[in-house]
């Protein structure tokens, strides 16, 4: 079977260049046309291994790049005609696999497919290519300040209204409680997953989580306090490894401790929600995991603020909070009557109150924190070309 490609695009000496390929025994020519918008169809479900776009023009032709990058992630090869020496330095900081100065040899095209769509194949491989999923840890000092609340809410709001296939695992080992106020009783644990013997993949890992019914999956905390120490480091690491190939988004509940499978789950969070109360214990001890996650080198501009019970009357003010621990809030959840009422009833409240205000800040979270698809990306880069 030879290599799939696609050829978009045009410029001088395509012609002969797609006959030779056409003919090529290692290559399976899927199809030509000039103009991308026509090819999207299968671009996207043609399964193909290296898409060719040919331009006549001297500088990387980066809307039709986008739109090419809009529906397929295959690597990309650049064919050319005619003075191309700003296209080669463009072509150097885009995500373009090739550049091909036309008229080439047959063979020399040939090759430059085949290098392409194997590095292709291991990006795939390692997951890469926005196949990974995003890691989203939920983390305070202190206990009671909302991280279950938080975290139960964030990965119900995920599932069900931004339908990503979403996996709260909770790492709080010893006194989990997601699980319980997401009503749901799981047959499974982390703990069991960690004892089972063989290699974790992504089919045996959707053997020990539990679906609920905004969508989500779980998996949660041990059921005994003395099995959390069965959980280790390098336990959790594979876990998380696994896990972002079969999920769009992991939230992660937690103890207030940095301890082993914490640190593993840092070392591979995209983003850390810091719960922040208005009360000066929880500030205190804000102020100090903040000085342990520097000690960690953990990357200040992945660390995401979220001040829990906002619109409380304790005499502190936001303002106060920002001062005091040198940061800007970037997100506000309100205090509901609701949250305690569906903690006790075992539903989320984004599920039960759709309408409330809490729901509404937790939406505008995960709004927030959710990654733009590539898909997305390549629009934005397309309409601030067409601005430009
Ligand atoms: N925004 C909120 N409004 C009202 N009650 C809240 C809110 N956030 C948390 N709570 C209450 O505080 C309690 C502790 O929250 P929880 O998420 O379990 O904290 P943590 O996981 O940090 O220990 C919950 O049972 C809940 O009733
Ligand atoms: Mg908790």
């Amino acid at each position: 079977m030879g290599i799939r490609i696609y050829i978009t695009g045009s410029c001088d000496g395509l012609d002969t260049l797609r006959s030779a390929l056409d003919a090529h025994p290692d290559i399976e020519l899927v199809g030509w046309s000039e103009h991308v918008a026509e090819a999207a169809p299968v671009l996207t479900g043609g399964h193909l291994q290296c898409v060719l776009h040919a331009t006549r023009a001297s500088a990387l032709p980066e809307v039709e790049i986008a739109a090419v990058r809009e529906h397929t992630q295959a690597p990309l090869v650049v064919l050319a005609s005619g003075e191309a020496s700003s296209l080669l330095e463009q072509a150097l900081d885009a995500d373009i696999a090739d550049v091909l100065l036309l008229p080439q040899l047959g063979d020399n095209v040939v090759f430059a497919i085949r290098k392409a769509a194997h590095a292709g194949r291991r990006l795939q491989a390692e997951g890469g290519h926005g196949r990974r999923g995003q890691i989203l840890t939920v983390f305070s000092p202190k206990g009671g300040t909302g991280k279950t609340v938080t975290a139960t809410n964030l990965a119900a709001a995920f599932a069900k209204y931004e339908k990503k296939r979403t996996l709260l695992l909770d790492l709080d080992l010893q006194f989990g409680d997601a699980a319980i106020m997401l009503g749901v009783e799981p047959e499974k644990t982390v703990y069991d997953l960690v004892v089972a013997p063989g290699e974790l993949d992504t089919e045996k890992l959707a053997g020990y989580t539990t679906r609920h019914a905004s969508g989500l999956d779980v998996l949660p905390a041990p059921l005994r306090p003395e099995d959390a120490e069965l959980i280790t480091e390098v336990k959790i690491t594979r876990l998380l490894e696994v896990a972002r190939e079969s999920f769009d988004v992991i939230i992660v509940d937690t103890s207030p401790f940095f301890h082993g499978p914490m640190l593993a789950t840092l070392d591979r969070t995209d983003e850390l929600l810091v719960l922040c109360g208005l009360d000066v214990p929880t500030l205190k001890n804000v102020k100090l995991s903040l000085h342990t996650l520097d000690l960690l080198s953990f990357p200040d501009n992945k660390i995401k603020y979220v001040l829990n019970r906002a619109n409380s009357k304790v005499g502190m003010k936001k303002s106060e909070v920002e001062q005091a621990l040198g940061v800007n809030i970037d997100f506000e959840v309100p205090s509901d009557r609701a949250v305690p009422l569906a903690v006790n009833r075992g539903v989320p409240v984004v599920v039960a109150d759709g309408g409330s205000d809490f729901t509404r800040a937790i939406r505008t979270m995960s709004k927030g924190l959710l990654l733009p698809t590539d898909g997305q990306k390549a629009k934005r880069r397309m309409f601030a070309l067409a601005r430009a």
